[in-house]
């Protein structure tokens, strides 16, 4: 199609009525008492600079289709690097940034810069907007999982030997390592990280072309656009491409997941501060206005909270979603700014467990004495009596006739002689029962992969490490590819302004 004939976009004679050159014809629908209502431009401000990324990267592709001739072209691009400067406060009125930043062009190059809107809607535009920021902030949200990992990681490295009671029920259970605590919680995050990724794959498929969704007259270069905007590929389907959001509910979802995952952290440390196991730095205390020796983990209470709003916002964003019609429906535009909050809110809520959990300090001698209360080696005096020939069944009894007793080698002796009619020392040695009631001892024996002993904590730790470095090279890979598409599109509008 010849620029001759592309004849939307423009203003009309007749819009010229009032003398106000920058009133499009569209601003009869939305000049009532629900202009404010309507309106995204305040929560557009987010997205400010993926809308002018994004028609930069449209006009540069309808010039090389000869769709806009190449001066015009340059003189909307000149415009738009103007209107970066001034930034997005300094926008006209407008019912959302898509909106604004057109009529800012039309303002700066007349009739013509309404040419800029050939061959799109709003509808795709905001959607790859949506997108292209998005990238960002899931890789910044993927940037501080690894953190939290490494932080986790320095603390395993740490405190491989530092034994430590281990709970079900929040009762005493049986000893384990801080090591094999902290590798808990970098395990579960390093799936954190995982589903972030795989959100990310989805996110990074552009929208644009599909116009309102019914696709377009003009030869548009789809490709081409993505391409530019760094973009992996297309979303095909035009009305897929305009309507679809379960890129954004996934990556609530994701982020949900990884405020759970955190919340459950935040929560032991609270524990383990109360009993005086663990020493939050100042910096992640906070006190009381009225009692003056309160030390308060408040940072990790917190993050523990953090999990409430980002669950809040995907049932929003779900009930939002749900139902919706094809194609394109207003709706969407509540939609994103779940988005937006939840990705602010557990980003800084995983910077935050990051740092209080690398500043923390363990009390070693606490946790030793507190790993063997509530006869907590029971399992492991049951085990041992397994291995020398006894069913666990009978042996899980006995024990427990010694942990009704005081749970010590004289309790289990007396249980022996009870509910087996034999002296213990008849069917095992006896320094492998102290030794078994030993919480270290106890701990060392448990060497089954994965286990909290040194050696399976070690191995543990390589995964940890290789998990990580990899997943610094996607990281960086991914951020590579959005810098590179960049400068390449910087260097083609460079080409025409
Ligand atoms: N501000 C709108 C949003 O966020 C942009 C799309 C408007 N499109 C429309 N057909 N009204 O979804």
């Amino acid at each position: 199609m010849s620029e001759e004939s592309a004849q939307f976009g423009g203003l009309g004679d007749d819009d010229d009525a009032d003398g106000d050159e920058s009133v499009v014809r569209r601003d009869r629908f939305s000049g009532g008492p629900a202009r404010s209502f309507l309106s995204s431009l305040e929560a557009d401000e987010r997205i400010f600079e993926a809308d002018l990324e994004v028609d930069r990267a449209h006009v540069v592709m309808l010039a090389e289709q000869g769709i806009i001739a190449d001066d015009i072209a340059g003189e909307i691009l000149t415009a738009l690097d103007t209107i970066e400067v001034s930034g997005h406060g300094s926008l006209p009125e407008g019912e959302d940034v898509h909106e604004a930043i057109e009529t800012a062009v039309i303002d700066r190059v007349g009739e013509d810069g309404g040419k800029m809107h050939t061959a799109r809607s709003r509808n795709d535009e905001v959607a790859a907007c949506i997108r292209y920021r998005l990238r960002e902030d899931v890789l910044e949200a993927i940037e501080t999982t690894l953190a939290l990992r490494e932080s986790l990681v320095e603390v395993a490295d740490a405190h491989a030997e530092t034994v430590m009671p281990g709970y079900t029920h929040l009762q005493p259970a049986q000893p384990t390592t801080v090591a094999h605590w902290a590798l808990s919680y970098e395990s579960a995050v390093r799936r954190d990280t995982a589903r972030l990724f795989g959100a990310y794959e989805r996110i990074n498929e552009s929208p644009l072309g599909a116009a309102a969704f019914a696709g377009t007259t003009f030869d548009v270069d789809r490709e081409r656009t993505a391409e530019l905007l760094g973009f992996d590929g297309v979303v095909e389907n035009s009305m897929d491409a305009a309507s679809s959001r379960d890129f954004l509910l996934e990556t609530v979802q994701a982020l949900s997941t990884h405020a759970t995952t955190l919340s459950g952290l935040a929560e032991d440390v609270v524990v383990f501060a109360n009993r005086g196991f663990v020493d939050l730095a100042d910096d992640y205390s906070s006190t009381s206005s009225i009692m003056p020796q309160k030390k308060n983990p408040d940072t990790l209470e917190l993050v523990r909270a953090v999990a409430g709003d980002a669950a809040g916002a995907v049932q929003g964003l779900t009930t939002t979603l749900k139902g919706l019609p094809r194609a394109y429906n207003r709706d969407l535009q509540r939609a994103t700014t779940h988005a937006w909050e939840t990705a602010d809110a557990v980003t800084e809520a995983s910077e935050v467990a990051a740092g209080a959990v690398a500043t923390a300090d363990w009390n070693e001698d606490a946790l030793a004495t507190e790993a063997g209360e509530g006869f907590s080696t029971a399992t492991g005096v049951a085990d041992l009596l397994a291995a020398n020939g006894l069913p666990f069944r009978t042996a899980h009894e006995m024990v427990a006739v010694a942990a009704e007793n005081g749970g010590d080698y004289d309790a289990l002796e007396a249980a022996a002689a009870d509910v087996l009619g034999e002296p213990l020392e008849s069917f095992v040695d006896p320094a492998a029962v102290e030794d078994a009631l030993d919480p270290s001892e106890s701990v060392a024996s448990r060497d089954s992969t994965g286990g909290p002993a040194p050696e399976a904590v070690a191995s543990q730790l390589e995964s940890a490490n290789a998990a990580l470095a990899d997943d610094r090279g996607s990281l960086a890979e991914n951020r590579t590819a959005l810098e590179d598409a960049y400068e390449a599109l910087r260097a083609e509008v460079n080409g025409y302004v």
